[in-house]
């Protein structure tokens, strides 16, 4: 492979990756450190006992920080699965919803599609409160636009839309919570802006999301869960109910070690950048350095509405698809990577995730300059 243009001493590149994303460099040198050889105990991370002292150690830190930087209550348990986001699409209605029961989903995307497909196994009776297919999921929704039916055990939302690049937002980028009826817990996927803002714990019943975008690497699934959410309605098997894991401390069987690791790491990163109060404006720094070409630009076009405008993800095009593929090329050749969008949309993403330089926003932004000035 051709040595791509790289950027600083370390000689990598600016990568965009909407996920697995860009890790920070701190957790990465730990990380190479650590597979040889952890707390000096001469054998490496990734060849530990799940149930040894080094490992217990591992997991207990990456649980404390966890709840330290969401300020999580105790009547949460924070939960380290396997399977990705994905498997607690069914893993949520196997757990809570009952056979003939009814739960609410507020469909703003690709994934949360995905998510309200799979209820369909447990129960026929649940209803899509939301849909934004009709406007290309291009804004989450207003609480006038969300229409409840019979009474939910729960509602379902996507907190940010990985693909479509929208993200339930106030215009200060802080968190905007749906409304949901009374006494109902309200279940979030945060697979792709966890811990990039601060959150409310309290307004949830349970968060869930994979861990390879905001809060490290592919293989470990983590879950907040309120306690009485914890038991089953109805019989499943011991692997697929959160009260196992939730009694086994996410030790039921051996876990996903080596991810619940680099988790721990980026806790420990998260909360020596000040946790997510200042990690929450460096991201909107970021993102509106990117934003700010798409608003004077008479070229690029965004995909998501202002007021549902992703930090995380930001989704544009050019006036065609094949200055998309040019402009995806170039960019290449400039040291950026991974600015493909998802294959059922197009155009171009830039993921900027907490760990991603702001330098590199910097960069994306030049370049966006450059090229319309040749092309526009
Ligand atoms: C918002 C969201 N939910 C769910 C998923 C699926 O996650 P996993 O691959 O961990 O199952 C993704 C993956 O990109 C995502 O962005």
């Amino acid at each position: 492979m051709k040595s791509p243009v790289t950027h600083a001493a370390s000689g990598r590149i600016f990568n965009f990756s909407a996920g697995p994303g860009c890790l920070p460099e701190e957790v990465l040198r730990q990380a190479q450190h650590d597979i040889w050889d952890i707390d000096n105990s001469g054998i490496g991370i990734m060849e530990h006992s799940h149930r040894g002292k080094v490992f217990d150690k591992v997991l207990a830190e990456a649980e404390e920080n966890c709840r330290k930087i969401g300020n999580i209550p105790a009547n949460y348990k924070v939960l380290f699965l396997t399977g990705g986001a994905t498997s607690q699409n069914f893993m949520i209605p196997a757990n809570l919803l009952p056979d003939d029961g009814v739960a609410a989903y507020l469909t703003t995307g690709y994934w949360a599609e995905k998510t309200w497909e799979e209820s369909k196994v447990y129960s026929s009776r649940c209803y899509e409160a939301w849909d934004g297919r009709p406007c290309g999921h291009d804004h989450c929704p207003s609480d006038a636009e969300i229409k409840y039916g019979a009474k939910p055990v729960y509602v379902h939302m996507c907190s940010n839309n990985t693909i479509y690049g929208t993200q339930w937002r106030n215009p200060d980028g802080t968190f905007r919570y749906p409304k949901v009826p009374d006494g109902v817990p309200l279940i979030c996927d945060m697979s792709s802006d966890m811990y990039s803002r601060p959150i409310d714990v309290t307004k949830f019943g349970l968060i869930y999301g994979g861990a390879q975008k905001n809060v490290g690497i592919a293989g470990t699934t983590f879950c907040i869960i309120r306690d009485d959410l914890l038991k089953p309605v109805r019989k499943l098997p011991l692997m697929l109910k959160y009260e196992t894991h939730a009694k086994d401390g996410s030790r039921h069987n051996t876990p996903p070690a080596f991810a619940i690791y680099v988790s721990g790491l980026v806790f420990k990163w998260i909360l020596a950048q000040g946790g997510l109060t200042r990690l929450h404006r460096h991201n909107e720094d970021k993102a509106k350095i990117i934003y700010d070409v798409l608003d004077s630009s008479k070229f690029y076009r965004g995909h998501a509405r202002p007021d549902s405008r992703s930090s995380m993800n930001i989704t544009f095009r050019t006036p065609s698809e094949q200055l998309d593929e040019l402009f995806v090329k170039e960019a290449l050749k400039h040291g950026m990577d991974q600015l493909k969008g998802h294959r059922s949309t197009g155009g171009m993403r830039a993921s900027v995730y907490n760990a991603f330089p702001v330098a590199g926003c910097k960069a994306l932004a030049d370049f966006m300059r450059e090229f319309e000035r040749t092309h526009g």
